[in-house]
C-alpha cells in the first residue's frame, strides 16, 4: 500500500497533536509499508542527526494580569534527538535558543550544562542540553532500528512570559553542538514545531580513534573521574584536576556537583566537605536502605556537596591524606610556575541506593562547578565517558592498572561580558604628575547611595594610591583644587578591588624605555605564589628584563609577559594596620619591580602616545579592569626624552620603595 505524497503534511500535523515520535519512527524501517503514521519528510531524508522541538501546551499562571506581554504561562514542550546517520553520536549536546524570557523548571532526559540551577533563566541567551541518562545515540544499523537506543527525548517544562495566544512561544533556533556536525537554520513546521537535520561536516577532520569511548578533550581545566574499585552498593572514585591553561589558576577552590542517583559520599581522602549533615540521608531513601549504617560517620549527604581541598598539614595523615598531589589547601598553579602543583587529586567512597546496587551501575555526578577566590571563571561541560585511565602499577613493575570506568569533565575559562573584576589597574607616567586611578566600581559597587557609580575616578597625586580609598578623598580634593580639575558631586564610588596594580612609565630614552609595576593587596589575606601577566601590543618584542621579579615571555599565549615573585618575594601580604593605627591609615601589601624594554626590535614605538601601556593585565589568572584613558603629556610640560623626571619619580619612588632596588 503506497501512501500518497500529499497525505504527509496532514499526517505530520496529526503527529504533532498527538506527538509520539515513537510510533513514527517504527514506520521508517518498513518503507511506507502499511504503517499509518509517517515521520516528517525531512526526517526521512535526513542522514545525520535529526532534531525536533515541539511546543505542546501552555496554561496561564498566577498572577493573572491585564498586560498580555507580562503574563506568565506554564509551558510544556518536547524535543527529540534522533541519530539517523551512519555513525554513533557520543555525548550529544543540543542548543535551544529560547527567546521569550523562559524560565526552565525541569528537563527530563537531559541536563542543562550552562551551569545555572533549575529553575534557570534561559530566555535571553538560550541553553545547551546534554543527554542524561542517555548521553550516546547508537545507529539504526547497530541496533536493528531500536528507537530507544537511537533517539533521546527531552521533556521540558517551564515558565514563559508574554506572547499572546494564538501566538506560540517558539525558540529562535535549535542546533546540535557536537564537533564535526553542521546544522542549517532550523525550520518551522506549522505553528508549534521546529526541526533541523544536522549532518557531518565533511571539512571537519575527525581524528581517527581506536578508542571505544570518546577521546579526551582539551579543557583549560579538566577533571577525570576514575572509578578505581567497585563493590556491590558502593565504589571508590578518584578525582584528578589538571590545570592546562598558562594563566589558569585556583585558590581555595570549592568544587560542587550534583548526584543524579541518590548517591552520598561516605568518606574522602585528600579533600573534605564543609558541612557534615546526615539528615538528608537519614530522612531519605538512603536511610531506609542502609538501616544499620551510622550516618554520623558519613562525610556528606547533600545532593550538591561542596568539596574543598585539605590544607597541606594533612598531607601525611594516614586517614585522610597520603595521596600523591593531594592537600594543596585549594591552590592549583599554572604548569609554568610549578608543574607538580598544576594537578590536584582526591578520592571518595561513594554509596549508592537501589536500584543501582549492581556493581557495574556507575553514574558520574553531573553539573560540575568550581570557584576560588581570585581566579578565572570556569565553565564546565557534562562528564564524558572516556577510555579508562591507566595508572602505573603500584608495585613498580612495568605493568599498568586500568580504572574500571573513567569520565572526563572539561572546563574552559569564560569571561562573561560586564562581569565585575576582582583586580584593577591604575596608570601613571613620568611626564604627567597625576595618576589615573582604577575605574569607579571596577570590582562592583554595593552601596551607591552616597557616591556616583558612573563618574570617572578623580585624578590623584602620586602618594594617594598608597592609602586605602576611604582615606584618599581629602587628597583627591586638594589635588583637584591645585590642578583645577572638576570635583564631581556626589564623589565617584571606590573601585572596591582587593588587588590593584599600578603601571608607571618610568623613563623613555633613545634606545629603550622602562616601566615600574607595583602590586597592592588591600585584602586582609595574603597571596602566596602570586603571579601577574601583562599583554603588550607593539611593545612586546622589546621586552628585555625584569628586575627583582622573575619574568618569562609566555610561549603559548600571544604577546604576554608572565611574572612571579622570586623565591622569598612570592608572598604578597595582606593589608595591615599603620604603625600608629589611630593616626595612620591602613597599609596595603606591596610588591614592586621595574621592567626594561629595548626599542631596537620595536621601531616606531611611541611611548608618549601610549604604546607603553599594557592592553591586558591579569592577576592570578583573573583579568583586571584597565583605566579607560592614559596619562597625556600636555604641551606646557617640558621633558627631554633622555632625562628622567627626577622630581616626580623622586617623590613616588621614595614613597613606594620598600626593600627593593638594593
Ligand atoms: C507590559 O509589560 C511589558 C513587559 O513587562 C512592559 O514592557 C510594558 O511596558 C507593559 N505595558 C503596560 C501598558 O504596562
Ligand atoms: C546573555 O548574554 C549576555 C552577553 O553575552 C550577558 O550580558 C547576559 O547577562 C546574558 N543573560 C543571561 C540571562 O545569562
Ligand atoms: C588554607 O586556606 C584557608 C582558607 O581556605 C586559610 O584560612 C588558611 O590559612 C590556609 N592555610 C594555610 C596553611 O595556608
Ligand atoms: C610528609 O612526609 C614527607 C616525606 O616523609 C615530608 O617530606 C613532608 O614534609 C611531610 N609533610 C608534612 C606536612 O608533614
Ligand atoms: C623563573 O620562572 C621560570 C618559569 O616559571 C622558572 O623555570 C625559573 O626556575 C624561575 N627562576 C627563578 C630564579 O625562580
Ligand atoms: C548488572 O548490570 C549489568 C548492566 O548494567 C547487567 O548486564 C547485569 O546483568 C546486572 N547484574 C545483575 C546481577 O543484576
Ligand atoms: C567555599 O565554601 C565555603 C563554605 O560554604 C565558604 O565559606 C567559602 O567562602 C567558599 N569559598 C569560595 C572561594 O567560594
Ligand atoms: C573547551 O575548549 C575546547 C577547545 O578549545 C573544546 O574542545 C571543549 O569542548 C571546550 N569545553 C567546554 C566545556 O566548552
Ligand atoms: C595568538 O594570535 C593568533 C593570531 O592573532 C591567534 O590565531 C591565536 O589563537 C592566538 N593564540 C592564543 C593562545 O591566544
Ligand atoms: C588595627 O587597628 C584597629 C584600630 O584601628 C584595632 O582594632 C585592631 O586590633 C588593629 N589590628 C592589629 C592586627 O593590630
Ligand atoms: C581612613 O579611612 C577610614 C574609613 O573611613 C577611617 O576610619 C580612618 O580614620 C581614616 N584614617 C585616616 C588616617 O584618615
Ligand atoms: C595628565 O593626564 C591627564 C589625563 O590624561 C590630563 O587630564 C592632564 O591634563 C595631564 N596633566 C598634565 C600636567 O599634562
Amino acid at each position: 500500500m503506497e501512501m500518497p505524497r500529499q497525505v504527509f503534511p496532514l499526517v505530520w500535523v496529526l503527529i504533532l497533536l498527538g506527538s509520539c515520535m515513537n510510533h513514527v519512527c517504527h514506520g521508517q524501517d518498513y518503507e511506507d509499508d502499511s504503517t499509518p503514521a509517517a515521520p516528517p519528510p525531512e526526517q526521512e531524508s535526513c542522514n545525520g542527526i535529526f532534531l525536533t522541538y515541539n511546543f505542546m501546551e501552555r496554561i496561564k499562571e498566577y498572577p493573572r494580569i491585564k498586560n498580555a506581554s507580562a503574563q506568565a504561562w506554564a509551558f510544556k514542550s518536547q524535543m527529540t534527538v534522533l541519530n539517523a546517520g551512519l555513525e554513533e553520536l557520543k555525548a550529544w549536546k543540543v542548543f535551544v535558543g529560547f527567546q521569550h524570557n523562559e524560565i526552565l523548571v525541569s528537563a527530563g532526559g537531559a541536563v542543562s550544562i550552562d551551569g545555572e540551577d533549575l529553575p534557570a533563566k534561559v530566555g535571553n541567551n538560550g541553553t545547551t542540553f546534554a543527554g542524561y541518562p542517555q548521553a550516546d545515540l547508537k545507529t539504526s544499523i547497530d541496533t536493528a532500528g531500536d528507537i530507544n537506543q537511537i533517539q533521546a527525548k527531552i521533556e521540558l517544562t517551564g515558565t514563559q512570559f508574554g506572547v499572546k495566544p494564538p501566538g506560540v512561544p517558539m525558540p529562535k533556533t535549535i542546533r546540535l553542538q557536537n564537533d564535526g556536525y553542521k546544522c542549517p537554520a532550523a525550520r518551522r513546521r506549522g505553528t508549534n514545531a521546529m526541526l533541523v537535520c544536522c549532518v557531518k561536516d565533511k571539512k571537519h577532520k575527525a581524528k581517527k580513534t581506536k578508542t571505544k569511548f570518546l577521546p579526551r578533550q582539551y579543557g583549560d581545566l579538566t577533571f577525570t573521574y576514575d572509578v578505581l574499585q567497585a563493590y556491590e552498593g558502593n565504589y571508590l572514585a578518584q578525582v584528578t584536576m589538571d590545570n592546562n591553561h598558562p594563566l589558569g589558576r585556583l585558590d581555595h577552590w570549592n568544587l560542587t556537583w550534583e548526584w543524579m542517583r541518590g548517591e552520598f559520599i561516605y568518606s574522602m581522602r585528600g579533600a573534605y566537605t564543609h558541612t557534615k549533615d546526615p539528615s538528608e540521608c537519614i530522612y531519605g531513601v538512603a536511610g531506609q536502605y542502609y538501616k544499620d549504617l551510622d550516618f554520623s560517620q558519613v562525610m556528606n549527604c547533600h545532593k550538591k556537596p561542596v568539596i574543598a581541598d585539605l590544607p597541606a598539614d594533612r598531607a601525611n595523615d594516614t586517614k585522610v591524606g597520603k595521596l600523591p598531589y593531594c592537600c594543596r589547601n585549594g591552590t592549583l598553579l599554572p604548569a609554568l610556575m610549578d608543574e607538580s602543583k598544576s594537578r590536584s587529586v582526591f578520592q571518595l567512597q561513594v554509596y549508592k541506593i537501589p536500584p543501582d546496587m549492581n556493581r557495574t551501575a556507575l553514574t558520574p555526578p553531573q553539573r560540575w562547578k568550581i570557584h576560588g577566590v581570585i581566579n578565572p571563571e570556569y565553565k564546565c561541560g557534562a562528564p564524558i565517558r572516556v577510555d579508562p585511565t591507566e595508572f602505573p602499577d603500584p608495585s613498580g613493575l612495568q605493568a599498568t592498572t586500568l580504572a574500571i570506568a573513567s569520565w572526563q569533565v572539561s572546563c574552559n575559562i569564560t569571561r562573561p561580558k560586564g562581569k565585575e573584576s576582582k583586580c584593577c589597574v591604575s596608570f601613571s607616567a613620568y611626564y604627567n604628575d597625576s595618576i589615573i586611578p582604577c575605574n569607579t566600581c571596577a570590582c562592583g559597587c554595593e552601596d551607591t547611595d552616597k557616591c556616583n557609580p558612573k563618574a570617572h575616578p578623580m585624578l590623584l597625586p602620586p602618594e594617594a594610591i598608597l592609602v586605602p580609598f576611604a582615606n584618599r578623598t581629602a587628597k583627591a580634593k586638594a589635588w583637584a583644587k591645585i590642578k583645577r580639575y572638576p570635583v564631581p558631586n556626589p564623589m565617584p564610588c571606590p573601585d572596591n578591588c582587593g588587588v590593584s596594580i599600578n603601571w608607571h612609565i618610568n623613563s623613555d630614552y633613545k634606545q629603550g624605555w622602562t616601566a615600574r609595576i607595583t602590586l597592592f593587596n588591600w585584602d586582609d589575606f595574603p597571596f602566596e605564589d602570586w603571579f601577574t601577566a601583562v599583554q603588550m601590543k607593539k611593545a612586546f618584542p622589546g621586552y628585555e628584563k625584569l628586575y627583582s621579579f622573575n619574568g618569562t615571555k609566555l610561549p603559548q599565549a600571544n604577546n604576554t609577559i608572565f611574572f612571579q615573585g622570586i623565591p622569598g618575594m612570592n608572598f604578597l601580604v595582606g593589608e595591615t594596620n599603620g604603625s600608629n593605627p589611630l593616626v595612620d591609615p591602613r597599609v596595603p601589601g606591596k610588591q614592586q619591580s621595574v621592567m626594561s624594554f629595548t626599542k631596537k626590535t620595536t621601531p616606531g614605538i611611541n611611548i608618549l602616545k601610549g604604546d607603553g601601556f599594557p592592553s591586558k593585565v591579569f592577576f592570578n589568572g583573573e583579568e583586571c579592569s584597565l583605566p579607560t584613558s592614559i596619562p597625556i603629556r600636555s604641551l606646557g610640560y617640558r621633558f627631554g626624552t633622555n632625562s628622567l623626571p627626577v622630581v616626580v619619580i623622586g617623590i613616588v619612588t621614595f614613597l613606594l620603595m620598600t626593600e627593593l632596588f638594593h
